[in-house]
């Protein structure tokens, strides 16, 4: 029996993930991006990172028409921008939430880690499209702060969190 949609979904929200938002080359004024929690370190040797782009989202034919693209791993401050670049309420974006990278990629200002990648290959992946990046910058927040989460469907904190026993 094929599993449903809503199984699936249930099942994987139970892998608590952090949140990212990709951009494509684009003015800051109009920001073209998404909101994805599907990135993954692929590849130290070389250095591969791959996303999975919804086929219906117009950022799926943007990436495969650019160069580049870059990465904002969110701070746990910073939901109302993943909800923007998610098409969801409350997704407000204020002056100065991002600000421009290299190769007129916008970043998310304040990011805890913000990742410029060359797009090198991509695969069918079902109802989605994989796409692999080879990164050639990066950059770490220079304070420690806390991510944004994403589990179960809804926005977490870490401290919200229970430390692991023995931890
Ligand atoms: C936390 C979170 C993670 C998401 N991850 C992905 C993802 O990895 N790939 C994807 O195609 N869509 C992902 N989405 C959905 C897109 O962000 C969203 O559906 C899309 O931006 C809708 O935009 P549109 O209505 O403007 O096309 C995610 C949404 C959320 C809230």
């Amino acid at each position: 029996m094929r599993i449903s949609p809503e199984i699936q979904r249930r099942a994987m929200g139970q892998f608590a993930t952090g949140v990212a938002v990709l951009t494509v080359p684009s003015p800051l004024e109009e920001p073209r991006g998404i909101t994805v929690n599907s990135l993954t370190s692929l590849s130290l040797d070389p250095p591969l990172l791959l996303v999975a782009i919804d086929l219906r989202s117009p950022l799926n034919r943007a990436l495969a028409e650019s160069e580049r693209f870059a990465l904002s791993i969110l701070r746990h401050e910073q939901e109302a921008i993943s909800r923007h670049f998610a098409s969801q309420p409350g997704g407000i974006l204020r002056p100065g939430d991002l600000e421009p990278g290299p190769y007129g990629l916008p970043l998310v200002a304040g990011a805890l880690a913000t990742l410029v990648c060359r797009r090198t290959r991509s695969f069918p992946g079902g109802d989605h499209t994989i796409f692999v990046g080879e990164l050639e910058e990066a950059a770490l927040a220079p304070e420690e702060a806390e991510p944004l989460l994403y589990f179960r469907g809804r926005y977490l904190a870490l401290s919200a969190s229970a430390p692991c026993p023995g931890a």
